[in-house]
């Protein structure tokens, strides 16, 4: 039997306080919860799945760069705006990738306009709430099928 594709999925700085942050922009599920969900899809999918929560920029780089993974799927929260280090380890590992937004970073503060992560990746899904990661899964797991 062909060996299962791994899926990383890694949510930046503050998403540990999903559910009681801001949840009027972020919603009222929590981390646990949404990740209930993603290890439902997963099984479902017949995916293995590696979830990973880090405030801390070099934890975040060092877990890319790992490279123990098919596929990455991450919400790099507020250093999608600021971090040339996590842009570089993805260019770096050079894995398939989905980055992923629970708001639409395109409707809120200028700054937030602004990816340094956008255009390394194979695609963004922003503004659907935790359905973001839902489909971003779904989305990683169709294109392994369809590239393995
Ligand atoms: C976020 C959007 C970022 O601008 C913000 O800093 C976050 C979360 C989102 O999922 O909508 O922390 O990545």
């Amino acid at each position: 039997m062909k060996p299962k594709s791994k899926i990383l999925i890694i949510h930046g700085p503050n998403l540990h306080l999903l559910g009681k942050r801001e949840p009027d922009i972020y919603g009222k599920l929590n981390l646990d919860e949404i990740n209930h969900k993603l290890t439902r899809i997963a099984e479902d999918k017949g995916v293995e799945l590696e979830i990973f929560q880090s405030n801390s920029e070099g934890e975040i780089v060092n877990t890319i760069t790992k490279g123990n993974y098919d596929f990455l799927i991450i919400n790099p929260a507020a250093y999608t705006h600021t971090s040339v280090a996590i842009r570089d380890s993805l260019l770096a590992v050079g894995k398939p990738a989905i980055e992923v937004h629970i708001s639409n970073i395109y409707k809120r503060e200028e700054f937030r306009k602004k990816s340094l992560v956008s255009d390394v990746v194979i695609g963004i899904i922003s503004g659907l709430g935790a359905l973001s990661y839902y489909l971003a899964l779904q989305g990683a797991s169709e294109y392994l099928d369809s590239n393995s």
